[in-house]
């Protein structure tokens, strides 16, 4: 049998997302010790980059469904020492039920994903963010409903968080605002088959009006930590800050995948503040993930 992968959120069908979307909120809102689908399976995860968050949610989500999850560092495997990837898919996914791969290149995930004969899951690339947006929009859904025809604005780094959020669009049929710099623009081949979804804009206050939903994230990504002091001037204008807020609609909410540098994409004042619902969102990483767990594996 051909596995499902989840490289990226187009891998699913619009009416796909939706059901993994309300399957979270059910499992968030009923949760039963004793129903675990994932009775003996296990969840290879690898990670080259750092996470909090991700790891600990597929982790326990594993744990909840009866199952369990390996962490494993390419320091302490042979990826770390160069074994083609396409051997460390055959032989890793001979032993295990799904992959989770957080790494650098987006190539990475979808060779995993060609020579594995189990789901490969997309922890998060320098291209892509997907699981990060399920949890973002069960968190939309579940306080404002549907998400068609809302209006979200993205302000800041054209980066993986950006682009999923384009994908997001055209799937979900909402209209994504973006504002950033000229030199930190989306991914040419993400936006191509969203452009009625997406507008883009130099100036974040002209981008969060009339908005539903504001998200920011990092100025620089892991992997970027170098570029950090050009990053803070390129973004200087583009923090989410209350006039933002205020200019956006009065129930508009806030979100920000974390971790977080207050002070500079977002005040302290808006990330802590009544419209913020990051600490919801973090936490739907787990159901969400769980939805998708359940829907990938057989
Ligand atoms: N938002 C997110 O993916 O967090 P981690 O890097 O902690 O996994
Ligand atoms: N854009 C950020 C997201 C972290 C969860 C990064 O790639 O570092």
């Amino acid at each position: 049998m051909i596995p499902r992968h989840f490289t990226s959120l187009v891998d699913l069908t619009p009416s796909e997302l939706k059901q993994i979307i309300s399957r979270a909120i059910e499992l968030k809102q009923h949760r039963d010790p004793n129903y675990i689908p994932l009775k003996n399976k296990v969840l290879g995860m690898i990670f080259e980059k750092s996470s909090t968050r991700t790891r600990i949610s597929f982790e326990t989500g594993m744990i909840h469904f009866g199952g369990n999850a390996i962490f494993l560092s390419p320091k302490d495997t042979q990826l770390g020492r160069g074994e083609p990837l396409e051997d460390s898919a055959r032989v890793i996914s001979s032993m295990v039920d799904a992959i989770m791969l957080r790494t650098h290149h987006h190539k990475t995930v979808q060779t995993f994903a060609q020579f594995s004969s189990v789901p490969v899951i997309n922890g998060l690339t320098d291209l892509l963010h997907p699981c990060q947006l399920l949890a973002d929009m069960q968190t939309y859904f579940e306080r404002r409903g549907d998400i068609a025809g809302k209006t979200v604005t993205w302000i800041g780094d054209g980066n993986n968080m950006c682009n999923s959020y384009i994908n997001a669009a055209k799937m979900l049929n909402f209209q994504l605002n973006i504002a950033c710099p000229a030199d930190y623009k989306p991914d040419e081949t993400i936006m191509a088959p969203a452009q009625s979804n997406i507008t883009l804009f130099s100036d974040p206050l002209a981008a969060s009006e009339n908005s539903d939903l504001i998200v920011t994230d990092v100025w620089a990504s892991m992997g970027q930590e170098q570029e950090q002091q050009k990053r803070l001037q390129a973004f200087a204008n583009f923090a989410v800050t209350d006039k933002i807020m205020k200019n956006a609609h009065s129930d508009a909410l806030f979100m920000h995948c974390l971790p977080a540098h207050r002070g500079e994409e977002v005040d302290a004042s808006v990330i802590d503040g009544p419209q913020s619902v990051v600490f919801d969102e973090a936490e739907n990483r787990l159901h969400a993930q769980k939805a998708l767990l359940e829907f990938l594996i057989p």
